[in-house]
């Protein structure tokens, strides 16, 4: 795997401001679509070797967060798969769940699937989907993930279940363009009654864990 190159200046303050918007004021997300589905179809191509996506170093705080998630989940979803690292690790952590990526760009799911093959109805599978607008019902996964990727928080409350977990991972910590702030995220999910339990740093990387409380009896 080569080494990932720095992410260009432009590219990251672009990413940050992007991020902002979402975490902050997901009413903009129909404008941004476009455009961010033309970027990540447009970088597809290429994508695990620029960044390095599957090394180490890329999947650590991942990894890192993952620790805090027992008992092991069902049923994951990864959101903003890219080319689907995220999703098989997870799949590699918990052998028994049933794991899902969903990504906006087809170029990207693509990818993700020619490492896995083609079988929606297997322990691993990606599709095209809008985090804005995921094609699940509510209250479907135990895990949900987030790895260099804004939250779209009022969408992966609906889809978590009680008792589930969310993570926000980030490769490269704030160097991350899609970085969200550790403050920002307590914030966001608290609105939707998801509670931090965690949040530290791997490598170069930071992530961040939720908990959605269990029903009331
Ligand atoms: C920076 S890349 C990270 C990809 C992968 N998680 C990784 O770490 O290599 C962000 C990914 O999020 C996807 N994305 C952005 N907005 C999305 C949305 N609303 N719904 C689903 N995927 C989205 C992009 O297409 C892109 O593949």
């Amino acid at each position: 795997m080569a080494a990932s190159r720095p992410t260009p200046a432009r590219i990251r303050i672009t990413g940050r401001m992007l991020n902002r918007l979402i975490v902050w004021a997901p009413w903009t997300w129909p404008a941004i679509r476009g455009p961010m589905r033309r970027f990540f179809d447009r970088t597809a191509p290429g994508w695990d070797d620029r960044t390095s996506a599957g090394s180490v170093d890329h999947l650590a705080a991942l990894a890192g967060a993952l620790l805090y998630v027992k008992p092991a989940p069902e049923r994951a979803l990864e959101i903003g798969t890219g080319t689907g690292e995220g999703a098989l690790l997870i799949a590699r952590e918990f052998p028994q769940a049933r794991v899902r990526g969903v990504d906006i760009s087809e170029r990207m799911i693509e990818a993700a699937v020619a490492k896995v093959g083609l079988d929606p109805e297997g322990r691993i599978a990606f599709r095209v989907a809008d985090a804005a607008d995921l094609p699940y019902d509510d209250e479907s996964f135990d895990l949900i993930a987030h790895l260099n990727m804004p939250p779209f928080i009022a969408e992966s409350a609906r889809v978590l279940r009680a008792n589930g977990y969310v993570v926000v991972a980030s490769s490269w910590g704030a160097a991350t363009p899609f970085y969200t702030p550790r403050s920002a995220l307590d914030w966001g999910f608290a609105k939707r009654g998801i509670e931090p339990i965690a949040a530290g740093e791997a490598s170069a990387g930071t992530y961040w864990v939720g908990r959605k409380p269990p029903k009331p009896e």
